[in-house]
């Protein structure tokens, strides 16, 4: 059994006194047994998280981190290295507003996704289409082609200790959500992909769908086969809201 997995991608949101407001929310919260739990601030407020909720069974992530491993020369970004230093346990790789924004290439998420591994951090690869590639019919096509340059990079067995995020770029932020049926179809073609290469890492990879989920319909995406958990971001802004979401995962 996959256990679930609800983390919040809180993006670009946050003052310290947000975050410190935030925190005592979650403090707060009864959570479920048997789902895992994260949150991913901004880095700069990674160390008040992690120390904010300490004893809380939240985990905590980045939402980027440098294409190289270990500290040294290369402003502006953040070692693996050094998130695990800061008490952080996952880290995103390759958020769609990444990849559009900032030009995120394939062979740069690949090393990000290498050097978060080399120190110990689950990366999280967010991958989905747009919505012209959804009405191209090319959604699968898009996917497999995302998921594929990381496998070709790293070898599969790289997905033994990693997390896989559908996100639709057309149902993030939007409040248009993937139907349980669509996300599904989605998620069981990433898991065949990966099980043409090792049916141990398929059946063990977890897999999340991310897009404007809320507590409204968390439990119906969650209770598809191959939808091992969420990826949330603006409910995730809420501590009552993403509990809610949480205790979905675990119903
Ligand atoms: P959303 O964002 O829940 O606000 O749609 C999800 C994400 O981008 O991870």
């Amino acid at each position: 059994m996959r256990r679930p997995l609800v983390a919040g991608n809180w993006k670009m949101h946050g003052t310290r006194a947000s975050v410190a407001e935030l925190i005592r929310g979650l403090r707060q919260l009864a959570l479920p047994v048997g789902v895992e739990i994260a949150v991913i601030p901004p880095a700069l407020y990674v160390t008040q998280v992690v120390t904010g909720l300490e004893g809380k069974a939240i985990g905590v992530g980045a939402q980027n981190c440098a294409v190289e491993p270990m500290q040294g020369a290369l402003t502006g970004e953040i070692a693996a290295s050094q998130l695990a230093d800061s008490g952080c346990a996952y880290v995103l790789v390759g958020h769609s507003e990444r990849r559009q924004i900032l030009g995120e290439s394939e062979a740069m998420l690949s090393r990000k996704f290498a050097a978060a591994q080399a120190c110990g951090l689950i990366p999280i690869l967010c991958i989905g289409e747009t919505l012209a590639q959804r009405e191209a019919g090319k959604t699968l096509e898009v996917v497999q082609r995302q998921l594929g340059s990381v496998i070709e990079q790293l070898g599969v067995g790289a997905f033994a200790r990693a997390v896989v995020a559908y996100e639709p770029v057309w149902a993030i932020g939007t409040g248009l959500t993937a139907s349980p049926e669509q996300a599904q179809e989605v998620h069981a073609s990433i898991r065949a992909q990966l099980r043409t290469e090792s049916a141990d890492v398929a059946r063990g990879v977890r897999i999340l769908y991310g897009g404007s989920v809320k507590a409204a319909n968390a439990a119906e995406l969650f209770a598809m086969p191959d939808i091992d958990g969420g990826l949330i971001g603006g409910a995730s802004l809420n501590a009552d809201e993403f509990g809610a979401i949480c205790r979905a995962a675990g119903s």
